[in-house]
């Protein structure tokens, strides 16, 4: 594992307006190589695809070699929106499903997208029988597929789905460094609770160096509560980077069935990449393209 000598400090976020500024802690630094993030929570419509998406392809852009797993059997997620190209297949191609059966390699499942650096593991709602089959060793079929892929990848994200089940799991033992997005406006105390205690317990039990990397109060608007909600997260994850993630229409257009492309293609200046861009380049300790 590569280890930078000097670890650069983050950005200092003064792109962005004073209102929204990132709250990093004193302890944070960058990750370094190979670099393993888990978007997580447990409700839909958190904002999970959005930022596994939107921030793989700010990485890829960086120059670094990116792989995207989408861990959620409901359309809709990373596999629509970037749209891997799987050749010409008749039915589904080779997908995560595949791989957790030990019916396909991880490269054989790994397809590129119209981003240069940017690979995909795509699933379908297929993907629903893994837990049903429930097959041994299925918390650990990720971070298989990640050690026994031909060339490493800088970064491997994983999108997770609205549940806390086994293939969540699998996920967060794959790619530790959690992120978790959350909508200001529908804050649920239960839900974060509950994850928290999934986040322990996989901790304790099979993970150790699982940790809160960030989180993110998606499609935020200036208010007394996003602010409100943001002092609860500095308060609850001292140690994590806690940013807000701007309201935009342009990023839930570039996801539509029409539309389906990357933001940075579809909408360039759009506010919210800037978002994303500085999460990029904070994560990873670089200055943002
Ligand atoms: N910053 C944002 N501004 C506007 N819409 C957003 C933003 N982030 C997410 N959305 C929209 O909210 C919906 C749910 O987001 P998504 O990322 O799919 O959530 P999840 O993966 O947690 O279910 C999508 O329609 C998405 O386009
Ligand atoms: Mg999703």
């Amino acid at each position: 594992m590569s280890v930078p000598s000097v670890v650069p400090s983050p950005p200092a976020g003064d792109e962005l307006p004073a209102w929204l500024r990132p709250r990093i802690p004193t302890s944070f630094t960058p990750l370094s190589a190979p670099i393993r993030l888990c978007c997580i929570m447990q409700k839909g419509g958190s904002g999970k695809s959005t930022a596994a998406v939107c921030l793989a392809c700010e990485l890829a852009l960086m120059g670094k070699r990116v792989r995207l797993w989408d861990v959620d059997a409901q359309l809709g997620g990373a596999t629509h929106w970037l749209n891997p190209d799987t050749g010409d297949q008749r039915g589904e191609p080779a997908n995560l499903l595949h791989m957790l059966k030990g019916e396909a390699s991880p490269d054989e499942v790994t397809y590129p997208t119209s981003v240069p650096g940017l690979y995909v593991v795509p699933s379908y709602t297929s993907l629903k029988q893994i837990e049903l089959d429930s097959p041994p060793g299925l918390e650990q079929g990720i971070e298989w597929g990640i050690n026994n892929t031909s060339e490493p990848f800088d970064v491997e994200i994983t999108d997770c789905g609205p549940s806390l089940g086994r293939l969540t799991i699998a996920a967060l033992v794959g790619t530790p460094n959690v992120i978790i997005p959350l909508k200001a406006s529908g804050f649920d105390l239960n839900a974060l609770t509950e994850l928290n205690r999934t986040l322990d317990l996989t901790k304790s039990r099979v993970k150790p160096d699982l940790q809160v990397t960030a989180v993110l109060l998606s499609e935020v608007l200036k208010s007394n509560l996003t602010q409100a909600v943001f002092d609860a997260m500095c308060g609850d994850y001292p140690e994590a980077l806690i940013m807000g993630i701007r309201q935009s229409v342009k990023v839930r257009e570039a996801s539509l069935d029409s539309i389906r492309k990357p933001l940075h293609d579809y909408a360039p200046d759009a506010t919210v990449r800037q978002d994303f861009q500085y999460l990029a380049a904070t994560l990873a300790g670089q200055e943002a393209t």
